[in-house]
């Protein structure tokens, strides 16, 4: 973008300046975003009286919210990263493209290489006392035909809202797992029922919501990457049905088509061949993935994650 300078605001010149439109250096498309970016932002100041006191709370504000760690938390909580999903279901609709169980957020609390096992596993350490949850399916393909050596990649908060690796209190891995489907593309997992949990009482992201007057809360959730070659990688979540923030997810993350019903399982015989205790919560959800066009669509997005 080349402004002649002659016709430029001060406003304009100072931002083609600071947005390094004048500069040989650098990256163009960067530069054009930074623009725009800046160009809303000094708006935003105009049409608000924006106080010098306000401006530099904002600006202290992101300092806070980096030591805390929060930033994907709160953009989870702005709603952003569920735009994301919104923008990919509206392109592959335009597309016309067959879609399989509907994506969804992956929140910022991904650890990567959990325990990998085939068919099953336990997810938990054994250490909290909890309805335990027998989590079950099939992945397939959106003909029915099921998907073997597909990874289903696990992970769910404990009884407290808390999820290993950021909770220190949690053994590693607690609650995280990678099970490989058999020949019949199942997948099952002996776990607990995990909570609902909300964002850190006395953090950032809590305190602009609570600006808002905004709850920061989920419902009780389960996390899935699912993945296989030849088909798209999906990235998901379940909720349990039941749960009083349901539709009222603070993250935006709940979808009709995937929420489960939680079942109560008092069969002793059915228990003691599961190797778990009765009554147990059983939760059963079965993922249907879509054909890949390229091996770029069989990856999850690049994003900074925990240990990848
Ligand atoms: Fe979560």
């Amino acid at each position: 973008m080349s402004v002649n300078p002659a016709k430029q605001t001060e406003l304009e010149s100072l931002l083609a300046i600071s947005s390094g439109l004048n500069a040989l250096q650098g990256n163009e498309r960067f530069k054009n975003i930074m623009h725009q970016l800046l160009s809303d932002l000094c708006h935003t100041i105009k049409k608000f009286d924006i106080t010098d006191e306000e401006f530099w709370l904002a600006v202290n504000y992101l300092n806070e919210l980096g030591q805390r760690q929060e930033a994907a938390l709160l953009a989870a909580g702005l709603g952003l990263e569920h735009y994301l999903d919104m923008r990919a279901d509206e392109k592959e609709a335009a597309a016309g493209q067959n879609t399989g169980t509907p994506r969804t957020i992956e929140g910022p609390l991904y650890v990567a290489n959990a325990p990998l096992s085939k068919g099953f596993a336990r997810m938990d350490d054994g250490s909290e006392k909890a309805e335990a949850m027998w989590l079950h399916g099939q992945v397939t393909d959106l003909n029915g035909k099921p998907v073997a050596g597909a990874v289903v990649d696990i992970w769910h908060a404990n009884t407290l809202g808390g999820y290993s690796f950021f909770d220190a209190s949690q053994s590693e891995y607690n609650l995280r797992r990678r099970v490989e489907t058999d020949a019949e593309g199942r997948y099952a997992v002996r776990s607990i029922v995990p909570c609902g949990y909300g964002c850190p009482p006395d953090g950032p992201t809590q305190k602009l919501l609570t600006g808002l007057g905004r709850h920061g809360n989920r419902p009780a959730h389960v996390h899935f990457f699912v993945s296989a070659p030849g088909f798209k990688h999906l990235t998901t979540q379940i909720n349990l049905n039941g749960d009083e923030y349901l539709w009222d997810d603070f993250a935006f993350a709940t979808r009709e088509e995937l929420i489960a019903d939680p079942v109560k399982i008092t069969d002793e015989k059915l228990a003691q061949q599961r190797d778990i205790p009765a009554p147990h919560t059983e939760v059963s959800f079965n993922f249907a993935l879509v054909k890949a066009s390229d091996s770029e669509e069989e990856a999850r997005g690049k994003r900074a994650r925990v240990k990848e």
